[in-house]
């Protein structure tokens, strides 16, 4: 594709106008790059297999690793869900429209290449005005997975995307940078037991006490890529969510402490990317140094932009000073751990 076509949705007409004009594309089978709450998404109509074939050639992505369902209303999730168990309801009725994404056994109507083959689909209800606007059009599901290259950064903005795909893509929504900034949380609701597939800013214990159950599990599937066929969330690459420069998360306790660990790794500072929260560097030795809010929503908000500002300034290392443990932070933690190459 040569030309991009941006939809600005500045103001009610605007937005209305991009509304309308992305539902057209999608019901012809088009692609259509659209924001969500969580990072922005390159959709298509999730009931025709042919566009949705598309969108994993235009990002590059296995056919293997299945995307996620987008539905507005009730009628529309059940259409796409053959079951739909109490723990489900109670947790759609608890985070929807939102953040969370539930996988359950798929109805007959979702093609099979939308879930790489699986008896069970993802579904998320997502809260971004805009997406809701173009879903309610459509009147039809929107398959979407986040609008990079695969196993590239996650796009929360729309010059984000323009730069990994602006010469795939024909159509773009611009709706600002996204509010929660990392991918949803899914929950897998098909054993007998909820387990979260991908940690979110939706975090565990949130999950349990809607569930009224002590202990969720947490499925950590740390793969390469060619091992994923036949498992059970197979976007779970221990490699994903990367920058191109390569990346690693360090604790210290001081400037002094970092400036030691990175003599001791032979860095040079003045290559260096630094995203801190807590111990904020007075010195300008550092190549960028981003101060990220200490406080796990609004840096889950701040993530991807900071980790994409940096790489445009290809340094030889982004340094991420370590996350607190509890639990509020395990969604940008995992992002990282993800990110995060050898030495
Ligand atoms: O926030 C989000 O979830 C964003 C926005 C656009 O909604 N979407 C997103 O999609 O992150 P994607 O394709 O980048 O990630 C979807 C994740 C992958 O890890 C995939 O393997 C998993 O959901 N998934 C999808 N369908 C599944 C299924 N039937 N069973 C298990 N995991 C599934
Ligand atoms: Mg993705």
């Amino acid at each position: 594709m040569v030309h991009v076509t941006r939809y600005p949705t500045d103001t009610p007409e605007r937005l209305a106008a991009a509304e309308q004009a992305a539902a057209i594309q999608l019901a012809l089978g088009e692609i259509v790059v659209l924001p969500t709450e969580t990072v922005y998404g390159l959709a298509a109509n999730a009931l025709n297999a042919e566009a949705v074939s598309r969108v994993f050639d235009m990002k590059g992505r296995p056919n293997t690793n299945p995307l996620i369902v987008h539905v507005v209303g009730w009628s529309m999730l059940h259409q796409c869900v053959r079951v739909w168990p109490e723990v489900a309801d109670r947790l759609a009725r608890a985070f929807w429209p939102g953040p969370l994404t539930l996988v359950l056994p798929r109805s007959e109507c979702i093609p099979g290449v939308v879930t790489a083959g699986l008896d069970t689909v993802a579904v998320r209800w997502p809260s971004h005005p805009c997406m809701q606007g173009v879903i309610k059009r459509c009147g039809f599901p929107l398959a979407a997975p986040s609008a990079n290259l695969a196993n590239r950064l996650s796009p929360t903005t729309a010059d984000h995307v323009l730069s990994q795909l602006g010469d795939r893509i024909g159509w773009i929504v611009d709706g600002g940078p996204c509010s929660v900034g990392i991918e949803s949380t899914v929950v897998d609701l098909t054993g007998e037991t909820p387990v979260i597939l991908r940690p979110g800013v939706i975090h565990r214990e949130s999950i349990q006490g809607v569930c009224g159950m002590p202990e969720i599990g947490l499925r950590e599937i740390w793969v390469e890529e060619e091992a994923c066929e036949g498992m059970a969330s197979p976007g779970q690459f221990k490699k994903h969510y990367s920058p191109t420069s390569p990346l690693s998360v360090l604790s210290y306790k001081s400037e002094t402490a970092l400036r030691q660990q990175l003599l001791t790794l032979g860095a040079d500072p003045g290559r260096v990317c630094l995203l801190c929260h807590d111990i904020l560097p007075s010195s300008d030795a550092f190549l960028r140094v981003s101060v990220v809010p200490h406080d796990p929503e609004a840096y889950a908000r701040a993530l991807y932009a900071e980790l994409h500002a940096c790489d445009t300034l290809r340094p030889e290392h982004i340094i991420v000073e370590a996350l607190p443990s509890d639990v509020a932070w395990e969604g940008a933690r995992d992002r990282l751990a993800r990110a995060a190459s050898d030495w």
